[in-house]
C-alpha cells in the first residue's frame, strides 16, 4: 500500500540548493496526492525557480522511486513571491535587474542582451529595456529597427505602448519614444521625466525578469532612475583593461546610496579565444583584475566573459550570441552567470518573504 507519510519522510530532507535549507524547513511541500499508481507532489519554491526546479524534481523522483519502484511520480511546482501589487510601476515584473557600468564601450549592452537570452533559455519570460538615449543598442542586438512604439488609447483615456518582441524576448528602448533629433536635446531632469513616462505607460505584461540596460555613468540621470524603479538588484560590468577600480567603486556607491543590492561584478572581454584554436585563452590585459577589484570593494565576482569574434558578429547581426545553438562556450559562460545571479536573487526574495509585511514598496 502506498502511504503518504512514508512519501513525505522520503522527500522532506531534500534541499533547495540555493537557499541551503530542506524543503521541510522551507515548508515547501504543499500536498502529496496518491492517485492509483501515481504519486503527485505539489511543491512551492521561492521565485525565480527556473534554475533549480529540475534538480529538485529529479531528487523527489528518485527518493520516491527508491521507496516504491513501480510508481509514477509527478512533481508540480508553484512560485512563492512577495506582494508586488503595492508598487507604483512594473507591478507584473517579478525581478528587475539593472546592468550598469561607469563607462561606455565596456560591453554593458552585450552582457544585458546575452543575460536576457540565457534567462529566456531557462524558460523564463524576459524583457530588455535599453535606457541609453544617446546610443541605444538593444534594437540592433535583437535585429529590430528603431521604430516608434505602437501607442494605444485605452478606454479610460490613458495611453499605453507595447514593447516589440524577438526570439520570445520583449524589447523596448528610449529611442522608440524619442525621435533622433529630440534625443540630442533631452537631458537631465527632462530625461528623468521621459523615463517616468516610459515606466508608467509601457505595457510589458507578466515578466519573470526585466533587464534594464542603464545609460553608462553614475550621474544624476542614473541615480534618479535607480530610485524610481523597484530594482531587485544591480550588476556592474567592467573590462580588465582599465582595471576600472574607480569606476566600479562609483557604481557601487550609487546603488548603495539608494539601497539597491549589488548582485555582483561581471568582467567582460577578459580573454581572447582565437576562432582557429578554441581551446586557447589569451589574457591580453592580465588575469584576475575583476575578481581582485570585487574582493577589494566587498561585492561578489560573478565571472569572466571572453572576447570573441562570434559574439561581436552576433551582436551586429541581430541575435545575442547565446541564442545560437552552436555557441557552446558562450552558453556555458552565461548559464554559469545566470545560476549565480538567480541564487542571489532567490536568497534576497527569501529574506523579504521572512520579513513582517512591510509598508515600503519593493
Ligand atoms: N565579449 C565580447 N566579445 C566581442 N565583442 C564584444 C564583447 N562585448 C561587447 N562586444 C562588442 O563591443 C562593442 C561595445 O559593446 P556594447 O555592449 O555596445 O558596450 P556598452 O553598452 O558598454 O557601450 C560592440 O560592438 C559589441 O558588439
Ligand atoms: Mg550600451
Amino acid at each position: 500500500m502506498l502511504n503518504k507519510v512514508d512519501v513525505l519522510n522520503a522527500i522532506l530532507n531534500i534541499k533547495d540548493p540555493d537557499l541551503d535549507k530542506t524543503i521541510a524547513e522551507l515548508n515547501a511541500v504543499k500536498d502529496v496526492n496518491i492517485d492509483g499508481n501515481t504519486i503527485k507532489v505539489y511543491v512551492e519554491l521561492v521565485q525565480p525557480i527556473f534554475t533549480v526546479y529540475n534538480q529538485i524534481s529529479n531528487e523527489i523522483n528518485s527518493a520516491i522511486t527508491n521507496l516504491y519502484p513501480s510508481v509514477e511520480v509527478e512533481v508540480n511546482f508553484t512560485e512563492r513571491m512577495y506582494d508586488l501589487s503595492k508598487r507604483k510601476v512594473l507591478k507584473q515584473v517579478k525581478n528587475i535587474i539593472a546592468v550598469a557600468s561607469g563607462k561606455g564601450g565596456v560591453g554593458k549592452s552585450s552582457i544585458a542582451a546575452n543575460l536576457a537570452g540565457a534567462l529566456s533559455l531557462t524558460g523564463a519570460k524576459v524583457g530588455v529595456l535599453d535606457g541609453d538615449v544617446y546610443g541605444p543598442s538593444q534594437p540592433t542586438m535583437f535585429g529590430l529597427s528603431e521604430q516608434p512604439f505602437e501607442v494605444v488609447e485605452m478606454p479610460d483615456g490613458t495611453t499605453m505602448a507595447f514593447p516589440l518582441e524577438k526570439y520570445g524576448i520583449k524589447v523596448a528602448s528610449m529611442g522608440m519614444i524619442l525621435q533622433k533629433n529630440e534625443a540630442a536635446i533631452v537631458r537631465g531632469p527632462l530625461l528623468a521625466g521621459y523615463f517616468s513616462m516610459l515606466f508608467e505607460q509601457l505595457e510589458w505584461g507578466e515578466l519573470d525578469y526585466l533587464i534594464f540596460d542603464l545609460p553608462p555613468g553614475t550621474g544624476d540621470v542614473q541615480l534618479t532612475l535607480t530610485q524610481k524603479i523597484p530594482l531587485t538588484g544591480a550588476i556592474i560590468v567592467t573590462t580588465p583593461q582599465e582595471i576600472a577600480v574607480a569606476d566600479v567603486r562609483r557604481s557601487i556607491a550609487m546603488f548603495r546610496k539608494v539601497n539597491v543590492e549589488i548582485l555582483g561584478v561581471i568582467e567582460n572581454m577578459s580573454y581572447f579565444i582565437p576562432p582557429d584554436a578554441p581551446d586557447k585563452k589569451y589574457y591580453i590585459f592580465g588575469e584576475g583584475g575583476g575578481r581582485r577589484v570585487s574582493e577589494e570593494l566587498g561585492v561578489d565576482f560573478l565571472g569572466e566573459v571572453p572576447f570573441e569574434i562570434l559574439t561581436r558578429e552576433s551582436n551586429d547581426s541581430g541575435m545575442p550570441v547565446v541564442l545560437r545553438e552552436d555557441a557552446h562556450n558562450q552558453r556555458k559562460v552565461f548559464n554559469d552567470l545566470v545560476e549565480k545571479i538567480n541564487k542571489k536573487i532567490r536568497l534576497r526574495n527569501f529574506k523579504i518573504l521572512q520579513l513582517p509585511v512591510m509598508k515600503i514598496s519593493i
